[in-house]
């Protein structure tokens, strides 16, 4: 009967401190951001602006809204198209600290209207237009002077939608996305991608692509840190540090969590955003699939255990009885 009560004390106290003060201390701690269903209509940042910013970004997401509206041609955007292939290209250099992602899954991961106004003003689309006086020397900037007109925007967005290549896997979504900036090092990734393999010399004991290669990723690195003011975190684990709503409404709006931060929006979509996701999850956690196959077999190994137990104990206490 004691040990009764003490179990019901232990277990009213640990109810109190999960549901009560738990939450609490954290709703405190954090402040509780809402998402916007990955919407981008500029909602936000019209509200977050400050008032001499307001005017200009009503006006921005208004004509991006009346961009969308057009009905794009694909064949007509595939020679736009062109104008982008110039800087993202296979094997692009860094420019102005950046080197441009490969756009081949970006019908699939990027949103619509986020790829209009990409277009229309890549600073003012990534909410990153407080870092700049002329928002044309944004390193992606000259593109609003090259592709400028309604029709042409809607033309290559549409061409972007329609080119699809094939189903999106967790990692290109990831390298595409995010991997110019932020290294995953349980992903054996470097902000130039895949780390290659390589060789020691036998006879010096030295790896001397592998050098070449450090060096060539730590300049990347001293230029990503130039344009933004830091060096952005390998994202290994971070999935294990924050976590999933803080992720999703920062990747969302990174503003919106950290005012001032110099990590653009992404403009993902909701398959662009879950594939980016399972990716973290994966590099985060890289025994899960090994933990789950074990499962099963622990539950097992429990029941026989369990009947054992069970007939060990009625073997012993027969004669007692
Ligand atoms: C253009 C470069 C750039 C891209 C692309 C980028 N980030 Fe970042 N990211 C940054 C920078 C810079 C910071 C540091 C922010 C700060 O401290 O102000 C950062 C910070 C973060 C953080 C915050 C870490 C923490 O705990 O504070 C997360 C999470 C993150 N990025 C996730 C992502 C994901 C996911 C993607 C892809 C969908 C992505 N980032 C794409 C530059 C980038
Ligand atoms: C002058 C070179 C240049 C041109 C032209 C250019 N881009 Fe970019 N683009 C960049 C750079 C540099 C970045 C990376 C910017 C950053 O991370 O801050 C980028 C980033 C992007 C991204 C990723 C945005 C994100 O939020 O993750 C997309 C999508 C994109 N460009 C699409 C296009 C399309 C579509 C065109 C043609 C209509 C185009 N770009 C033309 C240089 C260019």
């Amino acid at each position: 009967m004691k040990e009764l009560k003490i179990f019901g004390i232990v277990a009213a106290f640990t109810l109190i401190l999960y549901w009560g003060v738990e939450p609490f201390a954290h709703s405190q701690m954090h402040k509780h951001v809402e998402g916007h269903n990955l919407v981008y209509d500029g909602k936000a940042d019209i509200e977050e602006a400050s008032k001499d910013k307001k005017e200009a970004k009503k006006k921005f997401w208004a004509e991006v809204k009346e961009i969308a509206k057009l009905k794009g041609d694909p064949v007509a955007g595939e020679a736009t198209y062109a104008m982008c292939a110039g800087c993202h290209m296979e094997g692009a250099a860094n420019m102005g600290g950046v080197t441009p992602p490969s756009l081949d899954h970006a019908g699939a991961i990027y949103d619509k209207n986020f790829l209009i106004a990409l277009i229309k003003n890549p600073a003012m689309a990534t909410n990153v237009d407080h870092k700049y006086k002329d928002t044309s020397t944004h390193p992606m900037g000259s593109i609003s002077s090259m592709v400028s007109a309604p029709q042409d925007i809607a033309n290559v967005v549409a061409y972007l939608k329609a080119k699809k290549a094939g189903e999106v896997t967790p990692k290109e979504a990831y390298i595409e996305a995010c991997g110019r900036c932020h290294a995953n090092r349980y992903g054996k990734l470097t902000q130039l991608g895949e780390i290659p393999k390589t060789k020691s010399n036998i006879k010096t004991g030295q790896d001397i692509e592998k050098m070449k290669y450090d060096q060539k990723v730590a300049e990347e690195q001293a230029a990503l840190a130039d344009y933004l003011g830091k060096l952005p975190p390998d994202l290994s684990i971070i999935y294990r540090a924050r976590s999933e709503h803080f992720l999703h409404t920062f990747v969302e709006n990174p503003q919106s969590q950290l005012a001032g931060t110099a990590m653009p929006r992404t403009g993902l979509d909701h398959e662009g955003m879950e594939k980016v996701m399972a990716y973290l999850e994966e590099t985060g956690d890289p025994s899960k699939p090994a933990r789950d196959a074990l499962g099963p077999y622990v539950l097992i190994f429990f029941v026989i255990f369990t009947i054992l137990a069970y007939l060990w104990k009625k073997s012993q206490w027969k004669d007692l009885h």
